[in-house]
């Protein structure tokens, strides 16, 4: 039996955690003084846990998870380590972190953290290229091959670096970068850096992994599955064709529904439908908008991507597009990088920042989060707007942030920044969907304050 010996001071934390607890019983349909009893314990304790000023016993949620279709890990929430809005790693820090990796007996990579946030998916790594080839060859004897990743990665170079990386047909490759050069792999796709001979330097990237929607609860549904089971998710994207196919098949099972049933209901031949099945043929637009109808989705729901890209991103800087922002006044100097429609909410540029006046101005705000490092040899102030509370921070060379979607803020002085943008898991689908539930629901969405009934009645 629980006393209410842990009653502990309301913070903003044990209110999440009393919000959380809320939302599992109102999903589960329990009361407070259900849960009470079916868990063997006081009603008070559990008043004061979705209050938040009991802190949430581990045997409670050992039980709970005994007797509800729950997992301990519904009840513990994500904390935020970024109370203003804003995270800096500074360099030194980064420095402290140093750890030299050695691969067939020799110094490969010297690696050091740069900023990362428990908010934010990605995992970014300055690495130092300790090993020198002669040659531009695929096949250097040198260096040394890795088994590819589950993370994305985005690289950006900095100096005389060889990216070394296997196609998908096993075809080694190899892209001489520059400073300022970037690239994008997918997951699992063996990969390699090395500095030239002859470079003054050793060579530098700056890489950030990060796992994109396939990551936390997603990956965790699909190895409760099985991964024999759950492999079956992984569509045929081959070609646009088969796309289709695979959607359209893959929906049509969801709803039990036949060919003859469809043919029947959408006037489409049930010939033309197998064929469009078997990826013989595409079907035509009005095609897809009646499918669409009839298994009741969006025609987005059966289409392909616009582009099959390449599991491999290269990106020179020299050919790259540039523009200024804002439009009306020069304050940035924008050059895209290495991106890939795949993830579209997925961004990298570097930034020229070229203006030092109207820091109350913040003119940046977007809806991703974002990494940033200081890739130039200037001393940059970053402003920016948190809970109604202005701050001001110098981002040194070598610095990295970490800043929460939707944060207002600004950049000044004279220099250069790596900037990476990342949706994390709200945008796209579940974005969609918060869209729909309305602006105005979005609070109970995210932090339950109430039961989904008043006991004494609402007329
Ligand atoms: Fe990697």
């Amino acid at each position: 039996m629980e006393s209410l010996e842990n009653t502990i001071e309301i913070t903003k934390e044990s209110k999440r955690i009393g919000s959380n607890f809320l939302g599992i019983l109102n999903d589960l349909k329990r009361r407070p003084e259900d849960a009470a009893r079916e868990l063997h314990v006081e009603l008070e304790i559990i008043n004061g846990i979705i209050s938040g000023e009991i802190e949430l016993p581990n045997e409670i949620v050992k039980n709970a998870v005994k007797i509800w279709p729950v997992n301990e890990r519904d009840f513990y929430i994500i904390s935020d380590d970024c109370m203003t809005g804003v995270k800096i790693m500074r360099s030194e820090e980064s420095e402290k972190s140093s750890r030299i990796m050695e691969r067939a007996g020799k110094p490969y990579y010297e690696y050091r953290d740069t900023v990362s946030s428990t908010l934010a998916p990605f995992r970014p790594e300055w690495i130092m290229e300790l090993c020198y080839v002669e040659d531009n060859e695929a096949n250097n004897s040198e260096i040394q091959w890795n088994h590819g990743h589950f993370m994305h990665q985005f690289t950006y170079f900095i100096g005389e670096v060889n990216f070394y990386y296997q196609k998908s047909d096993g075809v080694k490759k190899v892209a001489v970068m520059n400073t300022g050069d970037s690239m994008y792999i997918t997951p699992f796709t063996p990969h390699t850096f090395a500095t030239r001979k002859g470079a003054k330097e050793n060579g530098l990237i700056l890489a950030l992994t990060f796992g994109n929607k396939i990551l936390g609860d997603v990956k965790q549904e699909l190895s409760a599955i099985s991964s024999e089971l759950g492999r079956e998710f992984a569509l045929d994207f081959s070609s646009n064709r088969q796309t289709v196919a695979s959607l359209i098949k893959f929906h049509r099972h969801m709803c039990s529904i036949g060919i003859k049933e469809l043919s029947k209901r959408t006037g489409i031949h049930e010939e033309k439908i197998n064929e469009i099945e078997s990826g013989q043929v595409e079907p035509a637009k009005q095609e897809i908008n009646k499918i669409a109808e009839i298994l009741n989705v969006n025609s987005r729901d059966l289409l392909p991507n616009d582009k099959i890209e390449d599991k491999v991103i290269i990106s020179h800087h020299n050919e790259n597009n540039s523009w200024d922002f804002p439009e009306d006044e020069k304050r940035y100097s924008f050059t895209e990088l290495a991106n890939s429609t795949t993830l579209p909410y997925s961004k990298s540029f570097e930034i020229d920042v070229c203006y030092d006046d109207k820091k109350d101005i913040l003119d940046l705000r977007m809806g991703l989060h974002q990494y940033i490092y200081n890739v130039s040899e200037e001393n940059i102030s970053l402003n920016w707007l948190y809970g109604n509370k202005q701050y001001c921070e110098i981002i040194r060379p070598g610095d990295s942030v970490y800043i929460k979607p939707f944060v207002s803020h600004n950049f000044r002085g004279n220099g250069k920044l790596l900037v990476l943008r990342l949706g994390g898991k709200v945008v796209g689908d579940s974005q969609r969907e918060l869209s729909v539930i309305g602006k105005e629901n979005v609070k109970r969405a995210v932090d339950e304050s109430m039961q989904w009934f008043d006991p004494k009645g609402h007329n």
